[in-house]
């Protein structure tokens, strides 16, 4: 049991069915491909980030013994045996499901992603249909579902009116928050004012930054679209660049590019989950004595090893394995 003393995390995101072909190339317009290998699997930026800090702060043989902070997920799933299976999972690690709602309306489905992954690099294309996730609107959160959390994390895989509105709530809760806006859509600057984390990739980066992927390429474009969203009220931005590391600045005049991690690249699914999973732990661990150097070389490590495995939740590494 963790003591009663231990960080509450909440998520508040999308739970998805995972649905994985494993191919030798992405295929191309009009073709039809055969794929090596096809996987179902517990998925949704929301519950694997979940289920990261789950895992990351708990040993696999002591889920319910050795946890060092508690974790919820609030979410939606259909009436269907997917949104079972993925309500389950989250308990056989660890997070407390209880804010995780059935929709029983008949029809109702679970969020499902089609997944595509090139098996030469590991790298993913993902449709999302997000189904129950999109049942989730702003009135339910005019105040966060309780208890109070030490910080809220949220993506924008639920409807953008309702991550707007827990925002709008956290803030008057006193409540940090880290966002992950994936995918991407620009946010109004509201969106930016009193954030404690913003972990945004490349392509995130620039949609929300209105700057060109290439202008990333460089440090200098690195810092200035950081810049800008500190400028916008933003303490911490993280951008993850899969092979090229992480950069990190924040309002203490701390900056930095972390280098990469080597790894045996299998399946990127759920490397960003896993990083954000880590830096949430590392932040609600730390309190005031935060360092966000020693946060970023620790979750990119926990990133890495999420990358050597297949799938999402199940490629994520228990404490004890990192
Ligand atoms: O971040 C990875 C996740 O994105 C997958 O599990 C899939 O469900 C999509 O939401």
């Amino acid at each position: 049991m963790a003591a009663p003393e231990a960080p509450l995390i909440t998520v508040l995101g999308s739970l998805n069915i995972d649905l994985v072909s494993y191919v030798p190339h992405h295929p191309l317009p009009g073709e039809t491909l055969t794929a090596t290998s096809f996987a179902v699997s517990p998925g949704g930026k929301g519950a694997n980030q979940a289920v990261a800090c789950a895992k990351l702060s708990r040993s696999r043989d002591h889920v319910h013994q050795s946890e060092t902070a508690h974790i919820r997920m609030v979410g939606a799933v259909g009436s269907d045996t997917y949104g079972s299976l993925l309500r389950s999972n989250l308990t056989a690690h660890g997070v407390d499901a209880s804010g995780v709602l059935v929709r029983e309306e008949v029809g109702s489905k679970t969020g499902i992603a089609l997944i595509v992954v090139d098996e030469p690099t590991g790298q993913n294309r993902i449709i999302l249909s997000p189904e129950a996730n999109h049942s989730l609107l702003p009135e339910q959160f005019a105040t966060l579902p309780g208890p109070k959390p030490d910080l809220l994390i949220m993506q924008l895989e639920i409807p953008l009116e309702t991550v707007l509105q827990a925002l709008r709530a956290a803030r008057e809760a006193g409540v940090a928050v880290l966002l992950n806006p994936a995918p991407a859509v620009m946010l109004p600057d509201s969106a930016y004012e009193g954030l404690a984390h913003l972990v945004v990739n490349e392509t995130e980066a620039a949609t929300l930054g209105g700057v060109k992927e290439e202008e990333l390429e460089s440090e200098a474009g690195l810092v200035a679209v950081a810049k800008g969203f500190l400028a916008k009220g933003v303490h911490n931005v993280i951008v993850t660049l899969g092979g090229r590391g992480v950069f990190y600045m924040n309002n203490m005049g701390k900056q930095g590019l972390v280098p990469p991690e080597k790894a045996k690249v299998v399946d990127t699914t759920a490397a960003g989950d896993t990083f954000v999973g880590s830096y949430a732990l590392e932040f609600v661990s730390a309190k005031a004595a935060f360092n966000i150097a020693g946060a970023v070389q620790r979750s990119n490590k926990a990133a890495a090893k999420t990358v050597e495995k297949l799938g999402a939740q199940d490629s994520i590494p228990w404490r004890d394995e990192l």
